[in-house]
């Protein structure tokens, strides 16, 4: 068995030597299966289409990075415990809504640690649904998929790489430049957007596609509608004594943002390559920031781009 892993340890070592590596983002991020990786998580991820185990009860929330991940994470977690603990019992008083839900492969979230964990599990993932096994789609993996307006996920992206980077700042102009070639972390954010949105088509019952904006204007609403889709519906009780409401308050930005873990805690991650603050992860939580930062025609460019890739596809962003 030795042999077998030794072998397959120097192919993919070989493969890897073939990969484009690029610099820019505050990290080198390398071309994988047409998706751009940080290069010091490329091995981990590479594991994850052949040994990651899918469950017909996993859960699985699926994003683009900077669409609301950590809001998605507080929301479906606490929603999913709810039953068995109180609010004010929430391991989210004192801990990042980002620990308390692994990514599927990443750090705290090894294979091998994820099989150890009961079912159903609720797990994360910005990999594209490609880089996943197709058994998430044969054996019925419930994925909750959270997208972006492009310009307010690229103000977010390019705010939280310079606060991560150990570098020189990156200019806008180059992020931008970057982002629109579909050059970005876990890009081209088009193809990423585009798989999960098919497959939500494919198994509607089995993939709910959200949007920020959408969580933004109608939190109780799409609260209500988790809540169904993680078959944990709020009872009439619940809805009466106002327990809707107050899982949004509490999941909310501004509520999250003033717990002492998310104002001063960070992690060293992956071997200290970058090292994420949580206050990071709270930045603004506003729809339309991007006009504070990109020029009308930046703007435009972004606005035109996502009309020619998505045009066709039924998606509006
Ligand atoms: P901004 O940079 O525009 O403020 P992710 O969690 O995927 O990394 O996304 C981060 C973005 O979500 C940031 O956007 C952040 O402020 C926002 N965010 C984090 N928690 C939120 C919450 N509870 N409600 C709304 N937005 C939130």
């Amino acid at each position: 068995e030795s042999e077998i892993k030794e072998s397959s340890t120097n192919e993919s070592e070989a493969l890897i030597a073939t990969l484009p590596t690029r610099e820019g983002w505050s990290t080198p991020l390398t071309l994988y299966n047409n998706c751009w990786l940080r290069s010091h998580m490329l091995r981990r991820f590479m594991l994850v289409r052949d040994n990651f185990k899918p469950r017909r009860d996993d859960i699985i929330l699926a994003t683009h990075p900077k669409s609301g991940t950590t809001w998605l994470k507080a929301l479906a977690f606490t929603i999913s415990t709810r039953s068995r603990c109180d609010l004010t019992d929430s391991p989210l008083l004192t801990t990042n809504p980002q620990r308390v839900v692994p990514f599927i492969g990443a750090v705290g979230g090894d294979l091998d640690f994820l099989e150890t964990l009961p079912s159903p599990r609720l797990l994360a993932t910005h990999l594209p649904l490609s880089l996943l096994p197709p058994a998430v789609s044969t054996v019925g993996c419930r994925v909750v998929y959270l997208c972006r307006e492009p310009k307010d996920a690229f103000v977010s992206r390019w705010h939280f790489d310079n606060k991560m980077g150990k570098g020189a700042p990156i200019a806008l102009d180059v992020a931008f430049s970057m982002f629109c070639q579909g050059f970005s972390p876990f890009g081209p954010f088009w193809d990423h957007y585009l798989q999960y949105w098919k497959e939500s088509l494919a198994r509607p019952q089995e993939v709910m596609f959200l949007k920020y904006e959408e969580i933004v204007s109608d939190p109780l609403t799409v609260v209500r509608k988790l809540a169904s889709f993680l078959d944990v519906p709020f009872t009439e009780e619940e809805e009466k004594s106002g327990v809707v409401d107050q899982v949004v308050s509490f999941c909310s930005f501004e509520s999250l943002r003033k717990l002492d873990v998310n104002k001063t805690g960070g992690a060293e991650r992956a071997g200290g390559k970058i090292f994420i603050q949580h206050s990071s992860l709270f930045r603004k939580g506003k729809v339309g920031d991007w006009v504070n930062h990109m020029s009308e025609e930046m703007g435009e460019k972004m606005d035109r781009l996502v009309e020619e890739k998505f045009k066709g596809s039924g998606l509006e962003l």
